[in-house]
């Protein structure tokens, strides 16, 4: 894993030798597992919107881990209903859709190979403290893990997530480890069993409820092997004691003001401490990846010898 550091100067001039390779290679360094970088954000924010952003208090339940955008709907939910009033409601989801929408305009320009080549995902929005969190263990954010979303299967598209910290005085704490790639062959499949591609008959079933658009309302359907596998890893990874004490691991500390991005997939990540940030999820086509092989569906399929989505 490499932090890619990006100073905004360097975007903006205009003197990039070929801006497509450029493109390409930045594709690539995220496909290894690195992340990019950019001390001082691309993203602009209006000073009365980060004000109300920094004023927001998410308070109560377990019940909802983040604020969630979902910019499809646009709507916003995970609010504590009994305190935030009609007005917040909307000024929230008035500035978490700026949000979506500047991060989507500038990763559009950046990561030209993807254009038009993903899924607009959930934005959210962080406004708790993460360290001393309680939440139960398979949701903790403070434990390594490799991200997999329970109810919403990407069947090998790749989930790029893209990060604001918008604290006006802390940094926001990570820790890093070693790349899907390097971890899967050391746990599958002693520990976690492979996934199977599914016997033709479960394969049959699968493409008539997707032909007859029924393939959304059937969780079991919905999720391919690809899918449970990664289920599986996310929740071993969080439940393995000696792993998450004996991993290689690096400590990043990103600072107010700052972005980065990664392939939440593949990096198993955790955020220590820190509070207040902004986040886009974007699902990337499998087709689009600019160096194919080193992503986790092409991972466990050479393990597997078998087609997984
Ligand atoms: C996560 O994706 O696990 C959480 C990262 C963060 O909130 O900084
Ligand atoms: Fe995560």
């Amino acid at each position: 894993m490499a932090l890619i550091p990006i100073a905004l100067e360097r975007l903006q001039r205009d003197g990039l030798e070929d801006p497509e390779a450029q493109a390409r290679a930045w594709c690539q360094r995220l496909e290894a597992g690195d992340i990019l970088y950019f001390p001082q954000t691309p993203i602009h924010f209006g000073s009365h919107d980060l004000a109300f952003l920094l004023g927001q208090q998410q308070t109560g339940s377990t019940l909802h881990k983040n604020i969630a955008y979902k910019p499809n709907l646009d709507t916003v939910s995970g609010l504590d209903a009994s305190t935030t009033s009609a007005a917040e409601l909307n000024q929230l989801r008035a500035v978490m859709r700026q949000y979506s929408q500047d991060v989507t305009r500038f990763l559009t320009h950046f990561l030209t190979p993807y254009q038009g080549r993903w899924q607009l995902d959930y934005a959210s929005f962080r406004p708790q403290e993460e360290e001393g969190r309680d939440l139960p263990l398979r949701r903790r954010n403070d434990l390594l893990h490799t991200d997999a979303f329970p109810t919403r299967p990407t069947r090998g598209a790749r989930i790029l997530r893209f990060f604001n910290n918008i604290h006006p005085s802390r940094t926001r704490d990570w820790v890093v480890g070693d790349p899907f790639a390097l971890l899967a062959p050391l746990y599958a499949p002693q520990h976690i069993p492979l996934p199977a591609s599914g016997n033709s008959a479960s394969r049959a079933l699968r493409s008539l409820a997707t032909a007859a658009g029924l393939g959304y309302a059937i969780p079991s359907l919905k999720r391919s092997p690809y899918d449970d596998f990664m289920m599986r890893f996310h929740n071993f990874l969080k439940e393995n004691a000696s792993f998450q004490a004996e991993c290689r691991k690096e400590y990043l500390r990103f600072p107010p003001g700052s972005s980065w991005m990664v392939y939440t997939d593949m990096v198993p990540h955790a955020v220590l401490s820190g509070q207040y940030a902004l986040e886009q999820t974007f699902l990337v086509e499998h087709q689009a990846m600019v160096s194919p092989e080193t992503s986790p569906l092409s991972v466990l399929e050479a393990m597997t010898h078998s087609a997984l989505v």
